[in-house]
């Protein structure tokens, strides 16, 4: 292992600069040589890269996004898109690439090692919906749920001075984490998550009983799913049940920006040196994770194939906080 690459692809999330960060200090302090390909896969079969030094990443802990960009790359979806990456990994010389990004990126990973005999591929798990299986949590993901439950909080405020129903829709295209958390966080009162089907009529007499026993306001953490903007239907379809006044606010892209967390900015350091010590310890077609405290090393199939499960334990303590 002698000269690597790394890239960031997918949404991106706050604290993939501390891992990019992570990954070239390791790999300067083993000499290694180190490039950066921009733009996600599109740059991997591009060959659109950007020396990394020392100075390249100073001052970027503290930074959203990712300074390496990124993509949702449709050409890699194709064969003949990974086997001109592959060609281009080959050109650019590496023995190694590391990946940071969500199910997609390692999907896309675990085919192009299939189609083509590349360099030794470590992924890194970045995305704030927290769903990838193969560790606990995943960088993006405490930035994210802290700007929801800073919204929470706000929007809070405003809903007791009025006595109104308010919908705060969260991202979270397959996974209610950011919802689940940013509810508990937010005392929120019901909880509308992909992994579970909503009953309008249960919920809306659940609403019904807060006001009827002394609430002043009650709070619906919806996330996303497939269908961004899903809480003006909900709420419509709750008023049909309920004489309250409502608003909907959909939070959006404001959780995937600003300053990453303490606790983003220390797994990605932390998951940044792992991936390249692992590379250096000869593994590849893996992802570096973190479950229960300790390292942990997925296949790349896993990662994407596997469903991470909601915790159950937090989705019985919402439930019982919620009443
Ligand atoms: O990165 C994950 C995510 O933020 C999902 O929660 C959301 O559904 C999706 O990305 C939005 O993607 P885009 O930024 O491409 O619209």
């Amino acid at each position: 292992m002698k000269r690597i690459g790394v890239l960031t692809s997918g949404g991106d999330a706050p604290g993939m600069n501390a891992c990019i960060r992570a990954v070239v200090r390791a790999a300067l302090a083993r000499d290694l040589d180190i490039i950066g390909i921009r733009r996600g896969y599109t740059g991997l079969i591009a060959g659109d890269t950007v020396p990394l030094d020392r100075t390249a990443i100073r001052n970027v802990i503290h930074l959203g996004g990712t300074i390496l960009e990124t993509s949702r790359s449709p050409d890699f979806y194709t064969r003949d898109g990974r086997l001109r990456a592959a060609a281009s990994i080959e050109r650019m010389g590496l023995d190694g690439l590391i990946l940071i990004g969500g199910e997609g990126t390692f999907q896309g990973a675990s085919l192009l090692a299939a189609d083509a005999d590349t360099a030794a591929l470590v992924g890194v798990p970045g995305s704030i919906d927290n769903d990838i299986y193969g560790t606990d949590y995943c960088i993006g993901f405490d930035t994210a749920a802290n700007c929801a439950v800073d919204a929470i909080d706000r929007i809070r405020d405003t809903a007791r001075s009025h006595e109104r129903l308010f919908f705060i829709e969260v991202m979270g295209r397959e996974s209610g984490y950011l919802a689940l958390e940013g509810g508990i966080a937010g005392g929120a009162e019901e909880l509308v998550i992909p992994e579970e089907e909503v009953s309008v009529t249960q919920m809306s007499e659940r609403i019904r009983g807060g006001f009827s026993i002394g609430k002043r306001s009650a709070i619906v953490v919806v996330a996303e799913g497939e269908t961004p903007g899903i809480s003006f239907h909900l709420a419509d379809e709750v008023k049909k049940h309920l004489d309250l006044d409502s608003r909907v606010v959909v939070l959006g892209h404001l959780q995937r920006g600003g300053p990453p967390t303490l606790r983003d900015r220390v797994l990605g350091s932390l998951l940044g040196v792992t991936a390249v010590e692992a590379l250096l310890d000869g593994r590849s077609g893996c992802m570096v994770g973190e479950v229960r405290g300790e390292l942990a090393y997925t296949p790349l199939e896993e990662t994407w194939q596997k469903k991470k499960p909601l915790d159950e334990d937090l989705r019985r303590v919402f439930t019982i906080l919620s009443d």
